[in-house]
């Protein structure tokens, strides 16, 4: 386990959990924070190895950053609670479905999949975990970013992502490439989920194929898709109005 470095906004209400991307950190919620009402009470952690939380020894598996989110939210005593996972964490909101279904209210997948890497998926994810260790961060902040977004980013996007990319931490992504590229086919779980759920799905994704989030919300029982027509693989930066309002309407 990992204790986790968080923010939190109020005290009551329902609560909802923001977990950012690899490789990110909490900082690309902030626009989406900005217009959520002030009745939800938001937890936005940096999952282990990434912004301000440490990386324990050892590998670790998706459902291990899963398990961190459940220990954080224990300490926080939130039996139950909403959780937005962005990309990565959309893996890991599949890893609590399978960990602890009973505690999520609802679940919004933010440019995911439920697909899991192919062979040459994860030889490029080796090769990227022992760049990382060697090099730290740079070569993702100065390659990820452009592919990240869509045609038209609004101002300031790139540089944002190229800010928390460069600060990331290299054996934490590392990890993480090595975590994702071990995970389980959540395809199976999809039919089994009884939680409400949004899929959000950038129109213009370099990273997930639009049309793999479209069939993921289709075997989801009531699942709400929501086309992000001006983003790229990053709309909680590049839609953030959209994607509170959303997320608010999930949440309520
Ligand atoms: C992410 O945005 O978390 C990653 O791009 C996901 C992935 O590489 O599969």
């Amino acid at each position: 386990m990992s204790e986790l470095d968080c923010t939190l906004r109020g005290e009551s209400g329902p609560a909802l959990l923001l977990v950012h991307g690899f490789p990110l950190d909490r900082r690309i919620w902030n626009g989406v924070v900005a217009k959520l009402p002030p009745s939800i009470r938001l937890i936005l952690p940096d999952l282990r190895g990434h912004g301000k939380s440490a990386l324990p020894p050892g590998p670790c598996t998706i459902d291990d950053y899963g398990r961190d989110l459940l220990e954080l939210m224990d300490k926080l005593s939130i039996p139950k609670f909403f959780m937005a996972g962005h990309s990565m964490a959309g893996y890991i909101l599949f890893a609590l479905h399978r960990l602890a279904p009973d505690r999520i209210a609802g679940g919004a997948l933010v440019s995911s999949r439920a697909l899991p890497d192919n062979e040459d998926g994860r030889k490029a994810r080796e090769a990227t975990a022992q760049r990382a260790e060697k090099e730290g961060p740079g070569f993702l902040a100065s390659t990820m970013p452009e592919r990240a977004v869509g045609t038209a980013p609004p101002p300031g996007v790139l540089d944002t992502m190229r800010t928390v990319i460069r600060s990331a931490n290299g054996k934490g992504i590392a990890a993480a490439s090595r975590a994702m590229a071990s995970r389980p086919d959540a395809t199976p779980q999809l039919p089994k989920i009884a939680f409400p759920t949004v899929v959000f799905a950038g129109r213009g994704d370099k990273i997930v194929p639009p049309a793999e989030s479209e069939a993921m919300a289709k075997a989801i029982p009531g699942a709400k898709l929501v086309w992000c027509e001006k983003s790229g693989h990053v709309p909680m930066l590049e839609e953030p109005d959209l994607v509170a309002q959303e997320l608010a309407a999930l949440v309520s």
